[in-house]
């Protein structure tokens, strides 16, 4: 027996429905973190980067669509506005005409499909060309099951590296003449999450190594011979860990951050401006200033209207 509240509620349904129109109303059209996309905007958001992205194919009708809204709103804020991880939330109202092509592609036929799109690693040399593998996400429909699930679907582009004073990290140094390295020095054996994501963002710029450590005990191990050059790492003693390094081959110079470990915006930041060397995707790269931005803002991508959202980028709570 449906009670009271079960009519009521079939009842509002129906009148948010016709108030709507067909196919009316996209969830997501005002949320900068989720990318409501169209046939026009699809590939080059889902296809066109190393992020991997969450896709829900939705019709504003459905009622187990409606209870996913307010955790898909959470979801895309996590890792959008607060600068997580590098993951893309992003939705398709299927219920629109203009979508239905779209929908049938990937053969949607209940509400909600949550798909899953990876890259594939890439690899200048034996990869060059990306491709993605889909997978439906079926686990629980709640932010902390879908946040775990999706930053176990991050690729590592980070190079572990063995031994702080051993010849593995001389050799890493040594190593792609006149580039750029960042290394981190951490007690952690697993590459964190906020770690992947910096090496994701300045995928093909930069590179990113990561040394475990127990702690910085030893200072002989600071030593290094690069190149025939003596440098000396910028740790003290028994510092705290972890400790994060950039490393310009041309100068020989190596820098330490110094701000909080925990502000992916920060430190990106830090690296653009010893560097000069801008990321390839995430928050602050040209992708996003040119494509993704417009996306977020329900504009069509050709748009160059500035804008009067400002994306608020707070510090956040995970460690590297
Ligand atoms: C992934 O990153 C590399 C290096 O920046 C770039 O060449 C490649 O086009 C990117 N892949 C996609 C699908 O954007
Ligand atoms: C790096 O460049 C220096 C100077 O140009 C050269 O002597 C050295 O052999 C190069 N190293 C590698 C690994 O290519």
């Amino acid at each position: 027996m449906m009670n009271f509240w079960g009519v009521f509620l079939i009842f509002v349904n129906a009148l948010v429905y016709v108030q709507a129109g067909r196919g009316g109303n996209d969830m997501y059209k005002d949320d900068v973190n989720v990318l409501e996309l169209t046939p026009s905007t699809f590939d080059k958001a889902v296809y066109g980067t190393n992020y991997t992205t969450m896709v829900k194919f939705y019709a504003p009708w459905c009622g187990y669509c409606r209870s996913l809204e307010p955790i898909y709103h959470k979801l895309g804020k996590y890792f959008n506005q607060d600068a997580k991880y590098s993951i893309n939330i992003a939705s398709v109202n299927c219920d629109k005409d203009t979508n239905q092509e779209l929908c049938s592609r990937f053969r949607i036929s209940g509400f909600p499909t949550i798909l899953v799109f990876r890259p594939s690693k890439f690899d200048p040399v034996k990869n060059p060309k990306v491709s993605h593998a889909v997978e439906t996400y079926n686990g629980e429909r709640s932010l902390k099951p879908m946040v775990r699930f999706l930053t176990s679907r991050m690729k590592n582009y980070a190079k572990r590296i063995y031994g702080l004073g051993g010849d593995a990290l001389s050799s890493w140094l040594a190593g792609e003449n006149g580039s750029h390295k960042v290394l981190l020095i951490t007690k952690s054996y697993d590459v964190t999450p906020l770690y992947k994501s910096l090496a994701l963002d300045f995928l093909g710029v930069l590179k990113f190594g990561l040394v475990s450590t127990k702690s910085l005990d030893k200072e002989h191990e600071f030593k290094h011979n690069v190149d025939g050059k003596d440098i000396k790492l910028p740790l003290k003693k028994e510092e705290d860990l972890p400790r994060l390094l950039l490393f310009d081959e041309y100068s020989d110079k190596i820098v330490k951050f110094e701000g909080k470990y925990n502000d992916k915006t920060a430190i990106t930041q830090w690296i653009i401006e010893k560097t000069g060397i801008k990321p390839t995707e995430g928050p602050l790269s040209r992708k996003e200033a040119k494509f993704f931005k417009n996306v977020r803002l329900g504009k069509k991508p050709s748009s160059k209207k500035p804008s009067s959202k400002k994306i608020n980028k707070k510090p956040q709570h995970d460690e590297l």
